[in-house]
């Protein structure tokens, strides 16, 4: 089971020629919008790849609809508290090459009390796993009480902030971040990824596949090919499906293969949670 602490955003969508310069007001070419967030990207993730999982979050009265997809979307809900502050929201640009740029207001996301995540994690059980980014507050209050709980703590440093990580050394059992956040974090730390005492960190290289660095050495994945059109929501897919895989008792080296799948055929598609494959379409896809 995986209780994930994590934001829910209501994502607008605006495809542009190019990502717009300083002063720049630019005329997008298309509109949408759908559910997104790192959270719930990850909590659909994850419930695609077939783990159970409880989403821990906030919403405000505008954001009724987006608790009610995450039902459809098959992740355990009663932990998600309506507030009365406005749901948060991302407005994302998109140009031509699929490269993205993102205002975020995190509204509700960031007025989670003690209360709220102490009741979800009360009902957890020994060896399910924490997941976290850092798109929500509570992150501390969260991983003391799951290790006390003897939970395993994942943690997406997404968005990166070299400190919120810092903080949670000591309380992370898996690490997922970019090269260039591992380059920030060792510049902050004085320590490369293996000596932050973290028992497993996952570097995400985009086109370049991943690298995974435990206690046993190091090992690099290559990616899969993809046609990106879109890579917003790659890095959350891969995620919760790296997480869901270890949480259903899959070997780290299976569960990366399957994660750098999901993420490879989550970029040919535009969006987010929404758009976030299943197993059936992942064995579709890779013929497996
Ligand atoms: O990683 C993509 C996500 O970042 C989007 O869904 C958006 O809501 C932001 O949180």
């Amino acid at each position: 089971m995986i209780w994930n602490l994590g934001s829910i955003n209501i994502d607008n969508f605006y495809e542009v020629p190019h990502l717009p310069a300083p002063g720049e007001t630019l005329a997008a070419l298309s509109y949408g919008f759908g559910l997104g967030g790192k959270g719930a990207n990850m909590s659909v993730a994850a419930a695609r790849a077939a783990a159970r999982v409880s989403h821990i979050g906030a919403i405000g009265p505008d954001g009724r609809w987006t608790r009610d997809r995450l039902i459809e979307y098959g992740v355990d809900t009663p932990h998600i508290a309506q507030i009365e502050v406005p749901t948060g929201h991302a407005n994302i640009v998109i140009d031509p090459e699929g490269e993205n740029s993102i205002v975020l207001f995190q509204g509700a996301n960031v007025h989670l009390t003690e209360a709220i995540i102490g009741a979800a994690l009360s009902e957890a059980s020994h060896k399910d796993f924490l997941l976290m980014q850092n798109e929500t507050n509570g992150q501390e209050y969260a991983a003391t009480t799951a290790k006390s709980l003897g939970l395993r703590v994942a943690y997406a440093a997404a968005p990166f902030e070299a400190a919120a990580i810092e903080r949670l050394l000591g309380r992370i059992d898996l690490l997922v971040l970019n090269e260039v956040e591992a380059a920030q974090l060792e510049a902050s730390t004085g320590k490369p990824a293996e000596a932050l005492g973290v028992a497993d960190v996952v570097i995400t290289l985009g086109a370049k596949g991943c690298r995974w660095v435990s206690n046993a050495g190091e090992k690099h994945f290559d990616a899969y090919p993809a046609d990106a059109v879109d890579t917003t929501g790659a890095g959350d897919t891969f995620t919760g499906y790296l997480v869901a895989a270890l949480d259903r008792g899959m070997e780290m080296e299976v569960a990366i293969d399957l994660a750098l799948k999901a993420g490879a055929l989550m970029v040919t598609r535009r969006g987010t949670a929404d758009v976030i494959p299943d197993l059936k379409e992942i064995q579709d896809h890779f013929g497996i």
